[in-house]
């Protein structure tokens, strides 16, 4: 079976700066997939690239038996690819459960309440608040929320779509210990429900016990892939992160 996602000799530069250089990688369904490499390696980018957020100069990208190549960000949300962002991007003021709304794909004239939000949507958003322990809070502003809820928000918001692969941009960064346990428990129990994750981290504990396998990129392409064991061991990727 061909993988749920493929990108192949993916390149994109910012004036003189290579980000993505040449990209090749795999991700197989069903798996929880960890991107991994040192700071400005081309990770963000190529995100950006697979979700429709920014456009390649030249390569290919096939999702779930179909290139994708050049779709924008709203049309692959609805083939059911989706992501978070390393900043997580929430509408601030906007109520937590109005965010969870306008993730559903409704305008602002559901939120205006001149077009109704199906009452399966409202129940969906109602019960993914209630699997985020974030009901208590469905009234207040996302914009009052702790860092690490916002995190939650975004991720839940994202599972509107049921996505088929969801890409989480250092879904732990800046975030407290109690919570990055929070988030890998969520990963987990959606990974259980069927959908496969790619994850952009630079919390190496994390990504050892929670992704198999690993790809390592470094300066805009793949360098290693494997499982954790075989990429910690592996020679360029020790020489990517020691600079030497
Ligand atoms: N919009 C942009 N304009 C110019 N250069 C950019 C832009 N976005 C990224 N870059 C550059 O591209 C390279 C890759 O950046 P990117 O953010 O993709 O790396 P990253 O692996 O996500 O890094 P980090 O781990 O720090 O998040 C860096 O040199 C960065 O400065
Ligand atoms: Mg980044």
């Amino acid at each position: 079976m061909s993988p749920l996602l493929e990108v192949t000799e993916l390149t994109k530069t910012f004036g003189g700066v290579h980000a993505v250089d040449g990209c090749s990688l795999a991700v197989e369904a069903g798996t929880v997939t960890a991107l991994i490499g040192p700071n400005g390696s081309g990770k963000t980018t190529l995100f950006n690239l697979i979700t429709g957020y920014l456009r390649s100069d030249s390569g290919r990208v096939r999702f779930n038996g179909r290139d994708v190549t050049g779709l924008d960000a709203g049309a692959l949300y609805r083939h059911g690819l989706s992501r978070t962002f390393q900043q997580a991007r929430v509408f601030p003021q906007l109520s937590v459960a109005e965010n969870m709304v306008v993730a559903g794909g409704y305008g602002w004239r559901q939120l205006l309440g001149s077009r109704r939000v199906s009452r399966s949507d409202r129940a969906r958003a109602d019960e993914l608040l209630e699997e985020f322990r974030l009901s208590h809070v469905a009234d207040l502003l996302a914009a009052e929320l702790s860092y690490g809820q916002r995190k939650l928000l975004e991720f839940a918001a994202v599972l509107m779509s049921e996505p088929t692969l969801v890409l989480l941009d250092e879904p732990t960064a800046g975030v407290n210990p109690v919570m990055i346990e929070t988030m890998e428990r969520h990963i987990r129990a959606r990974h259980a429900a069927g959908i496969t994750f790619l994850v952009v981290e630079h919390d190496m504990t994390f990504v050892m016990r929670l992704c198999d396998p690993v790809i390592v990129l470094d300066q805009g392409r793949t360098i290693a892939s494997g499982t954790p064991a075989q990429v910690q061991s592996d020679a360029l990727v020790l020489d990517a992160y020691l600079g030497s």
